[in-house]
């Protein structure tokens, strides 16, 4: 087989077989195949696509380029969560603790990784003693018993992906529903689990700006999975504005118990149903959506679901009496109102200045290298539909620096007050 006379297929819109992709992607692995010949090939696909086959062997290839994770000694049906990425998203914080206490496993691989706030590692270190440097016997012990357990990324994981990633981000081709969809399945696929429950963004804060893009990237994800064997299930939600009202993270720490508690923003806590009923369901622990969610409301009504978070930090070695008294978390120096300037309605909050805005102040690295400061963020007091008066507070900054006028500046030129607004719809659509 010669490189280049795949290259030649695919550009002339030409299906290839799983032998042809197996060969690319083990050559383009070991390095036998050089970038500029996958760049061309990544070209091709963008323009002339790849059939549902093809994109389950291109992620199945990229699963098998390097290590995947066995879960098989954890009893149960594993259900992983994976969101396409947004602003505040503090679904994860909520999501574990809530279906592990439904006795559904959590064995959660998670990153730190660059972003407007940390990834959820970052997050649960907001609470003192937490680590996810455990061994991968107490991790599946872990889970095993107390069916909730968080390590850190172990393992050398789809070194295809990690390639193809970085290439086609210097050569234009990021943007294929294709090449995106086979790339996280692959990482999802190699981490083990035996289910996905995916939460595809849209809107400002999001990769996919489109409901239609989104929507496409789901039924191209949930195909891809079904196809080579683990179930898999979505949800389009929105990420025009930032998710429930803490961007940061010992704030989205605190933000977690209180949905925990039943008292959490209402859009945090509808897309948290919305998303913990199909894990509830593709575990078996339920015969319908609506079981699965009357099951949910019933574990955060009796408590059980807070009582599984602190469970979960104290396994961790971290101070689980944070959970009735987060004044433990850690606390920023300086408390700053962003006040309105005028009365009206609240009508766009835009998302991923936002989340500059957060990042700014230290809550999210901007390089692998950048140190996070757990303590600040930012606090929404006002969301899109939100009526407001002249010098009520729209955001609460929480930074550890004394002057912050330009947080200041990015959050007045981002929050757009009019005399009407539309209200977002949350949940675009069910795949
Ligand atoms: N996120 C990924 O992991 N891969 C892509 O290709 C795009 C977004
Ligand atoms: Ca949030």
């Amino acid at each position: 087989m010669r490189m280049v006379d795949l290259i030649a297929k695919k550009r002339d819109g030409k299906e290839l077989t799983t032998e042809e992709i197996n060969f690319i992607i083990d050559g383009y692995t070991k390095g036998d195949i050089p970038d500029y010949q996958v760049s061309a090939l990544a070209m091709a696909i963008y323009f002339q696509d790849m059939n549902e086959r093809e994109r389950a062997d291109l992620t199945m290839a990229m699963v098998h380029s390097g290590d995947t994770i066995d879960l098989s000694a954890i009893q149960g049906i594993k259900v992983d969560k994976h969101s396409t990425g947004g602003v505040g998203d503090t679904t994860t914080l909520v999501l574990a603790p809530l279906v592990a206490a439904l006795d559904i496993p959590v064995a959660k691989m998670s990153g730190r990784g660059l972003g407007h706030t940390g990834g959820t590692i970052d997050k649960l270190e907001a609470i003192e003693g937490f680590h996810v440097e455990i061994s991968k016997d107490e991790f599946v012990n872990l889970v095993n018993e107390h069916k909730i357990a968080v390590i850190g990324q172990t393992g050398n994981l789809t070194p295809a992906d990690k390639k193809l990633y970085a290439l086609r981000d210097v050569t234009a081709t990021v943007n294929s529903i294709t090449l995106i969809a086979s790339s996280i399945m692959s990482k999802k696929i190699a981490a083990g689990s035996d289910a996905i429950v995916l939460d595809v963004k849209t809107g400002a804060g999001a990769f996919m700006k489109t409901a239609e893009d989104a929507k496409e990237l789901a039924h191209a994800m949930v195909s891809i999975g079904n196809k080579v064997g683990r179930k898999t299930m979505a949800v389009i939600s929105d990420m025009s504005q930032p998710l429930g009202s803490a961007i940061g993270n010992s704030l989205e720490v605190k933000e977690a118990i209180d949905t925990l508690r039943g008292h959490g923003p209402k859009d945090l806590e509808e897309l948290c149903f919305a998303l913990g009923r199909q894990m509830v369901y593709l575990a078996g622990k339920a015969d319908s959506l609506e079981e699965a969610e009357e099951k949910l409301k019933e574990v955060i009504h009796n408590g059980k679901a807070l009582e599984k978070f602190k469970e979960f930090i104290a396994n961790q070695g971290g101070d689980s009496s944070v959970v009735d008294d987060p004044d433990k978390l850690p606390k920023a120096a300086y408390i700053i109102e962003v006040p309105a300037k005028e009365d009206g309605m609240v009508a766009e909050i835009v998302a991923d200045e936002i989340g500059t805005a957060a990042m700014l102040l230290g809550a999210g690295r901007a390089t692998k290298e950048s140190e996070i400061d757990l303590a600040v963020g930012l606090m929404l007091n006002k969301k899109i539909g939100d009526k407001v008066k002249a010098g009520e507070s729209l955001v609460t900054i929480h930074a550890n620096r004394e002057s912050v006028d330009d947080v200041i500046e990015k959050i007045y030129a981002n929050i757009r007050i009019g005399s009407h607004a539309e209200t977002p719809v949350l949940i675009h659509d069910i795949v």
